[in-house]
């Protein structure tokens, strides 16, 4: 069987939650402390032994590919001032994988962007990492799911259980356990209204799919939202090949929301060595009423 070495990273969405800076910045260069969270997800691809990733941008993305590219303004002036750790952190951004890029023309949903990669994934097994959910793991998430896809030969889903608030806006799966973490898939549905939820597990950031989806969403009509939804094509695999569910450990962070990226910011805040204790001490003296 063959390994997963390929993923893409679908940013091409327009961010309307983030509202208004994403009409000036994407969301994916959102910083979380003082890396852009599309950083994040190229850093788990590669601890995850993924070694060609695509990005999906779009109009007014191009500040991503300039980030992944070489800066020899910055190169010279921290050569020129002995700054040799910070200058080899920051040639480092463009050698962490073998990144492309593709423009996805139009926001017609998360199943089109993924379906602007078909020629660069060709017949191979390949991994998405969802542009706006960034998670901090011990193991990789797309490790994690890599895994379980060596294990079955199936599609795998990154899952977690939500709220019954928050699995309306998501998507809510049927799944019988396998072992562990690990579930068969036998339904999945996208934005469910409350009475079509199946279950509390909800698709949340990351999953890994067999060449066949493209197939599939070729076929696939518009659905909620009047997007092309790649969870519909999923469910399709579901049903014509099978597909399997993996509970992931980690923490998710969804910072295509206002909420989510000022969170994530906190978190990792607390934990970076040059804001951990200032930002501890701000929050302690805090007034909150
Ligand atoms: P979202 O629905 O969360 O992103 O899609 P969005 O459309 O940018 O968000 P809002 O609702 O307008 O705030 C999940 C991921 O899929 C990408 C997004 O960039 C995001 O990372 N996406 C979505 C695309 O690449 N293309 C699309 O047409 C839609």
């Amino acid at each position: 069987m063959k390994k997963v070495t390929k993923a893409i990273i679908p940013a091409a969405g327009l961010g309307t939650r983030m509202l208004p800076i994403a009409k000036g910045v994407p969301k994916e260069m959102l910083p979380i402390v003082d890396k852009p969270c599309i950083q994040y997800l190229i850093e788990e691809a590669a601890a995850s032994g993924i070694t060609d990733i695509l990005v999906i941008t779009g109009r007014g993305k191009q500040a991503i590919e300039d980030y992944f590219d070489y800066s020899p303004e910055y190169s010279e002036k921290l050569k020129a001032s002995g700054k040799t750790e910070l200058l080899e952190s920051i040639n480092a951004i463009a050698n962490i994988a073998n990144v492309s890029f593709i423009r996805q023309k139009e926001a017609k949903g998360l199943g089109h962007a993924v379906y602007c990669a078909k020629s660069f994934v060709g017949d191979e097994p390949f991994a998405v990492l969802y542009g706006d959910d960034v998670i901090f793991s011990e193991t990789p998430v797309v490790k994690q799911l890599t895994d379980v896809y060596d294990e079955y030969g199936l599609g795998v889903v990154g899952v977690k259980s939500v709220t019954r608030e928050q699995i309306v806006k998501y998507s809510s799966l049927k799944v019988e356990s396998l072992h562990d973490n690990v579930y068969k898939v036998s339904d999945m549905i996208e934005k469910p209204s409350p009475d079509k939820i199946f279950s509390l597990l909800s698709i949340l950031g990351r999953v890994v799919l067999p060449p066949e989806i493209f197939g599939i969403l070729e076929n696939t009509p518009r659905g909620a939202g009047n997007e092309i939804q790649l969870t519909d094509a999923m469910r399709v695999l579901t049903h014509e090949k099978g597909m399997t569910a993996c509970e992931f450990e980690g923490t998710r962070y969804d910072i295509g929301s206002k909420v989510g990226m000022l969170i994530a910011n906190i978190d990792r805040g607390l934990k970076h060595p040059e804001t951990s204790e200032a930002l501890k001490q701000y929050l302690k003296d805090l007034k909150l009423d």
